[in-house]
């Protein structure tokens, strides 16, 4: 096996420094820290660098809100932030903060130099303000009611009702939500970074070139096609952020400092090895002439930032681009959003208090793949994949073995294994796990792993010491056959280790040797180990249970609230006016006719005659109701919903029904009397 030596640098992307880790974001610290480990054991180099993500508008609204300076907010976060990381085993080189000299030293350069190469170009825009609070609002802060479907409530960037995108101004009835007043438009001179510049070169970079997973390539071709926009990179005071070179009263964007975090938390780490035997050439890892590699791990959900501004910011900068983007998925818990109500948004600390962190490294490991799909948590099944895998399999395998080797043979190894050529197999299963690891296919890797498990349990069961020892003359062979399965297992365990680190290290002092790739096939002959202590223990029901317990927050409607059903479920909503309440014209309807829509398999057409008028509207009742059913009964429906553009048609409102889906569907009907057309208040 001679390969030559990698240089590698890589990052997670910088968690926003008002709010704890969470599982969804150790989805992404997991992935990145076993290829990094991986990449050590197989004797790359390998840098693992991140840093908290400190500036913007929210950081200075909760800091503002806890009565605190921002300085104070987010020093107290990172704390947090990096004790978290450090009990799971996340092994960051360096863990640094986007507020820091170096950074503000990268910020400012950078944009001097994008300046001077012409890539920034100043307009005047039109931008919300808010006259009350005396300032300029990011779309995030401007609530509304959705443009394009009514939905109200809405941010002013995008509908998570309808997932429309649109411009802050474009919202109806807009509110500020730092002060409830009603923004208006105020004229500002903003500073621009000019992305289209660099079109042709992103595209090479992008699509030709493929440094980022064709599922996130073939999504950002459409921006191309309709044109890149410039970038605003500047927000006006009062921000929290560094001031823009040249330009009092504007800052730099948080995301336009955000990613340079990555380089400063390198700078700080390179200078930190200044004086020692092996300092780190910054250099060397971010010049244009860079032979070494760079990759940054990221959620899908900040792909843009990643894979067209920051390559092109680097670009105008003269730096190096990324040799790779790797985008995942987000995570979902029991197949559903985490939710604070469910007792599934779970922080890291939650998790820490009741159980091994390794556990869930394996189970997303096991899990993860190079594709940007979601991945679920599912507890029931997290729970019996880990005591199966790793105490049932793998654990078990050193267990049975070792006892013997302590008890009847003073903890020494035979000189020889009795079954070379299965301890071969094991070994050649290594390159392919190898490549998988590489390759972040690591279900494939774990699935490898456990099929080499599988066959070492095999072995053992066939064998059986614990009979043979019973019988005489045979130690030495008890001897042979522990001495089989304790190799096997030291095997497994350096495949493990990127992702099981503390487990591999018990290993290596029962063991009594280091667990590195690079020897695994020497077994360890005529070799003294130590007496084995338990490596991991099973997950209970209860641990899981505690965990839920704990991370379910107690919303004031919760006092009576039962352990499942329909409240359950989906409890009650936050409160709202009377006036909010108002605004919705409820109105008796009669389902005059009721059809099937081709090529609608959860939809029924209904016309609704409302004292003369008729409205069409589609309801997703089909899996409930037979149009026959339905014709000439009356119901309630919401008669000032804005018309909405669905595929079959428009539909002019809708009806209300209740129920969990499925057959589990019930229309509303008005008591005797009712007649079309009467108001629902
Ligand atoms: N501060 C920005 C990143 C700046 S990078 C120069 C940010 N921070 S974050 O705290 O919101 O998210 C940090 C990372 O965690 C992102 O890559 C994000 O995709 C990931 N995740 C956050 N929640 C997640 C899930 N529920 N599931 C999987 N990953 C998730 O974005
Ligand atoms: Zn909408």
């Amino acid at each position: 096996m001679t390969h030559k030596q990698r240089n590698i640098l890589v990052t997670s992307a910088l968690p926003y420094a008002n709010g704890p880790i969470h599982l969804g974001h150790l989805v992404e610290y997991i992935q990145t820290d076993v290829w990094a480990r991986f990449q050590r054991l197989r004797g790359n180099t390998c840098y693992y660098v991140c840093a908290d993500d400190a500036h913007g508008t929210p950081i200075m609204l909760r800091a503002r809100q806890d009565g605190i300076t921002p300085e104070e907010l987010i020093a107290a976060t990172q704390k947090e932030h990096e004790a978290d990381f450090a009990d799971f085993h996340i092994d960051f080189d360096n863990y640094y903060t986007t507020h820091s000299e170096e950074n503000r030293e990268f910020a400012s350069s950078i944009y001097l130099k994008l300046k001077e190469e012409g890539h920034i170009k100043t307009e005047t825009i039109k931008q919300a303000y808010d006259p009350e609070a005396e300032m300029f609002l990011p779309d995030r802060f401007i609530k509304g009611t959705c443009p394009k479907c009514g939905a109200d409530d809405q941010y002013g960037d995008n509908c998570e009702v309808c997932g429309a995108t649109y411009d802050p101004t474009e919202l109806k009835n807009p509110v500020s939500a730092v002060s409830g007043a009603t923004p208006i438009e105020k004229d500002s001179e903003q500073y621009f970074f000019k992305l289209s510049d660099f079109s042709d070169m992103l595209q090479q970079w992008l699509i030709e070139d493929g440094h980022v997973q064709s599922e996130i390539a073939n999504k950002q071709k459409e921006l191309f096609e309709d044109g890149l926009r410039d970038w605003d990179i500047s927000r006006n005071a009062p921000y929290w952020g560094f001031e823009i070179p040249g330009a009092p009263g504007k800052y730099f964007y948080v995301w336009m400092d955000a990613p340079m975090g990555y380089m400063a938390s390198f700078k700080n780490l390179c200078d930190k090895t200044a004086a020692s035997e092996k300092p780190i050439d910054f250099d060397a890892y971010w010049s244009t002439d860079s032979k070494n590699e760079l990759y940054h791990f990221i959620g899908k959900d900040i792909a843009r930032f990643h894979t067209l501004f920051w390559p092109a910011v680097l670009d105008g900068a003269g730096y190096r681009k990324p040799t790779g983007v790797f985008c995942h998925g987000f995570l979902t818990v029991n197949g559903q959003k985490m939710s604070k109500s469910r007792g599934t948004f779970i922080k890291a600390r939650t998790y820490l208090e009741h159980l091994n962190p390794e556990y869930l490294r394996y189970y997303y490991t096991a899990k993860l793949s190079s594709s940007v799909d979601d991945i679920d948590l599912n507890l029931e099944d997290f729970m019996q994949r880990v005591n199966s895998d790793l105490v049932g399999k793998v654990v078990n395998i050193a267990s049975r073995c070792a006892g013997f080797i302590t008890k009847k043979f003073d903890n020494q190894l035979s000189a020889e294994l009795p079954e070379a050529d299965l301890y071969n197999e094991i070994v050649a299963a290594g390159e392919l796990i190898a490549q998988h690891y590489e390759n972040r296919e690591y279900n494939k890797a774990v699935r490898e792993i456990m099929a080499q498990a599988d066959k070492a349990n095999v072995y053992i069961d066939e064998n059986k010491p614990w009979v043979l020892i019973k019988e005489e003359g045979r130690e030495q062979e008890v001897q042979k056959i522990c001495t089989q399965g304790l190799n096997m297992f030291r095997l497994l365990m350096t495949y493990l280790k990127p992702i099981l680190p503390a487990t591999a290290k018990k290993a290596e002092t029962f063991l009594n040797t280091e667990l590195t790739w690079g020897n695994i096939s020497e077994p360890l002959l005529a070799h003294t180990i130590n007496k084995f202590k338990p490596l991991l223990t099973r997950i209970e029901k209860e641990q899981l249970d505690a965990i839920t317990e704990a991370s379910t927050e107690n919303m004031p409607t919760t006092e009576n609230k039962p352990a499942s059903g329909p409240l359950a479920d989906d409890p009650i909503a936050d409160e709202i006016s009377f006036d909010d309440f108002a605004k919705i014209d409820l109105r008796i309807a009669r389902i005059v006719k009721a059809e099937h829509v081709e090529g609608a398999d959860k939809l029924l057409q209904l016309t609704l005659d409302l004292d003369g008028q008729t409205k069409k509207v589609f309801a997703g009742i089909k899996s409930a109701y037979k149009p026959e059913d339905l014709e000439g009964k009356l119901t309630v429906m919401v008669a000032n919903l804005a018309p909405r553009k669905m595929r079959f048609g428009l539909s002019e409102g809708m009806v209300l029904a209740a129920g969990p889906g499925g057959k589990d569907l019930f229309i509303l009907n008005p008591d005797d009397g009712a007649v079309p057309g009467m108001k629902v208040k």
